[in-house]
């Protein structure tokens, strides 16, 4: 990629709200006051060290008042760190390949590299990511995220020289909907009719308050097209699909060298060159100086819905959910059967967010509304005695006084930035447990400082980044929650050392374990991996390892939970010297490394994790 940065580890937030370090410290020193009282039976470190970490929520209080802690069985071997050029996984399981980039929609097997933009349009995008499967434990539909995917690595080049390239490029990018079964020989994609590719320049629709704003049409007249930059996902209880738009800024440019961005753009990290990718230097829609396209930028940083079962269906933009660096969508049924969608904004110094449907979710689909075209947005507010609250994001909120909606949602981060929201260490992915308590993982965020650390803070020049969890109040629809630590990365240790660095993917499944899945620096520099923790004791195993150069994303399971769907993004960032993944690595002279999806299976057809 021509992208020398990490592009997730920018930061646009000048706002003065307190970040959460500062939180955090505050709450540490804080600590011994609370001893012994019930909020610091809540608030226990459970990354700090096993012997705190024993005390940890989550635990159920039996009929008889005594306090059981339940605890998932999680007995595979944990295996060390691996800096190979193929995946690792623990002995009791094992894994296959699936979907990799370039496989044909109509089950034809795969179009060969240096294939045409139409081609990519009808076979597996590049950058795998978040996704979920939908049906049962022999077959249904598999919906994948499409996050990015170099020029370098999909075309050979450095940057486009060409529509055609572009539209190359556009098309890695969005979603896959396959039916996928299993067989014999374990898992395939089949064709068939609802086998589909969204991409960029895919016709989609906007709905919400933000439907027909003025903030979204263009002078050039265009249509709503595509989505980019799908990272985490969502599902929800009526049996769709949530895509997250997560990096949209590094896809716009300006060919005119007197452009210049707007504050607001400033803040959403929009400049003139982007990340590299140079669509707007020969399509119009992403250059920022081309006027009759000034509102392209807002058509995306959205959640979009996608019926996996409709290909007829087009993909719509829920603006309800707001507009920022959307890591991922968790959606949960709360109090009054209300939809409750957990979110982060992966940004150094930006907010976790969550949305509520104004009503009992069942009874808005019955009217013929969406659950999630309706309802109130918050900003997270963590609290340093281990407390929180959910500030609202509408003209109910004296701090956003003369904000209409349309400008709360398409400028989301600015609206948190006056609510007085709590700056994170880059939000990414949000899962809930079966206990209610709520996990983000918090990547990492190195431009903490030296004057920031302190002896009660472990996350002090947070390079490797933490987890915490919280509890809302009102199952979930409330504004307090109680929140504390479940894992600082650098702490977690097993004979090797520490662990894993940089966690993003997350997933808590109905036992209560907790999938960790990393992407970035990990120790010794080895690859990316996914780990698998015990909720009480806050102890980590590791489960599988990918390649040189990747990142281990996306969970998803059977209903049985006895076949794990992960992918594999980046292997290799693309350099055959590095891995031909899925190949036998042969080196230089071997194929180009592709993402692909692996499926996980336990030798013994146990659940995964166990
Ligand atoms: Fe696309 Fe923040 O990970
Ligand atoms: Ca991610
Ligand atoms: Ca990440």
């Amino acid at each position: 990629m021509t992208i020398n940065f990490d592009s997730e580890d920018i930061g646009c937030n000048d706002s003065n709200n307190q970040k959460f370090e500062d939180v955090l410290t505050s709450f540490v020193s804080r600590r011994s006051v609370l001893a012994g009282g019930a909020a610091a039976a809540a608030f226990v470190f459970a990354g700090a060290s096993s012997a705190k970490a024993s005390s940890v929520e989550p635990t159920r209080r039996t009929a008889s008042g005594v306090i059981s802690r339940k605890r998932p069985p999680i007995n595979f071997t944990s295996i060390p760190l691996q800096n190979s050029a193929m995946p690792t996984i623990a002995p009791e399981y094992q894994y296959k390949v699936l979907l990799p980039w370039r496989t044909r929609l109509d089950g034809k097997g795969e179009f060969a590299y240096g294939l045409t933009s139409e081609q990519q349009a009808l076979s597996a995008g590049l950058g795998h990511d978040g996704m979920w499967y939908f049906g049962d434990d022999r077959k249904g539909m598999l919906a994948v995220n499409y996050e990015y995917g170099t020029t370098q690595h999909a075309i050979g080049k450095a940057v486009p020289t060409s529509l055609e390239e572009v539209r190359v490029s556009q098309h890695l990018h969005g979603v896959g909907v396959f039916y996928i079964e299993q067989g014999p020989k374990g898992w395939s994609m089949k064709k068939d009719k609802r086998n589909r590719r969204i991409h960029v320049n895919t016709p989609v629709e906007f709905s919400g308050p933000v439907k027909l704003s003025s903030f979204i049409i263009n002078a050039a007249g265009n249509e709503p097209q595509g989505t980019l930059n799908n990272c985490a996902n969502g599902y929800t209880p009526w049996g769709t699909y949530l895509t997250c738009e997560e990096n949209f800024n590094g896809y716009f440019g300006a060919t005119n060298p007197s452009w210049k961005a707007t504050a607001e753009e400033t803040r959403y990290g929009i400049n003139a060159s982007g990340f590299g990718y140079d669509w707007h230097k020969f399509d119009p829609r992403f250059d920022r100086s081309q006027p009759g396209y000034a509102n392209e930028i807002n058509r995306f940083g959205w959640v979009v819905e996608i019926d996996p079962e409709n290909p007829k269906a087009k993909p719509v933009k829920r603006t309800a959910l707001g507009r920022f660096k959307h890591e991922g969508a968790e959606v949960v049924v709360g109090n009054d059967n209300r939809v409750v969608v957990y979110m982060g904004d992966d940004e150094r110094f930006e907010y976790l967010y969550k949305f509520v449907s104004a009503r009992d979710y069942r009874k808005m689909i019955a009217a013929g509304k969406s659950p999630l075209d309706e309802g109130t947005l918050y900003a997270a507010k963590f609290n340093a005695d281990g407390t929180g609250s959910w500030l609202e994001l509408s003209q109910r909120n004296p701090a956003l006084a003369g904000w209409t909606l349309e400008r709360i949602l398409v400028n989301s981060r600015g609206a948190a930035d006056l609510a007085g929201a709590t700056k994170m260490d880059r939000p990414e992915w949000t899962s809930t447990g079966p206990d209610g308590w709520s996990y983000v993982t918090l990547t990492n965020n190195t431009r903490r400082t030296a004057a920031q650390v302190d002896a009660a803070n472990p996350t002090a020049n947070n390079a490797d980044g933490h987890i915490i969890r919280w509890k809302d109040s009102d199952k979930h629809v409330g504004t307090t929650f109680v929140w504390n630590i479940f894992a600082i990365s650098r702490n977690v240790a097993d004979s090797g050392g520490q662990m894993y660095g940089s966690p993003d993917g997350i997933w808590v499944d109905p036992d209560g374990r907790v999938f960790v899945q990393t992407d970035g620096a990990q120790p010794g520099g080895n690859n990316d991996q996914m780990l698998v923790a015990d909720p009480v004791t806050g102890q980590f195993k590791r489960i599988f390892t990918g390649v040189a150069g990747c990142e281990v994303t996306g969970v998803a399971v059977t209903p049985n939970r006895k076949t794990m769907f992960v992918n594999l993004q980046h292997p290799g960032d693309g350099d055959p010297k590095i891995t031909n993944f899925p190949a036998t690595f042969t080196g230089a002279s071997g194929p180009v490394p592709r993402d692909c999806t692996i499926v996980i299976t336990r030798k013994d057809g146990g659940i995964i994790g166990s």
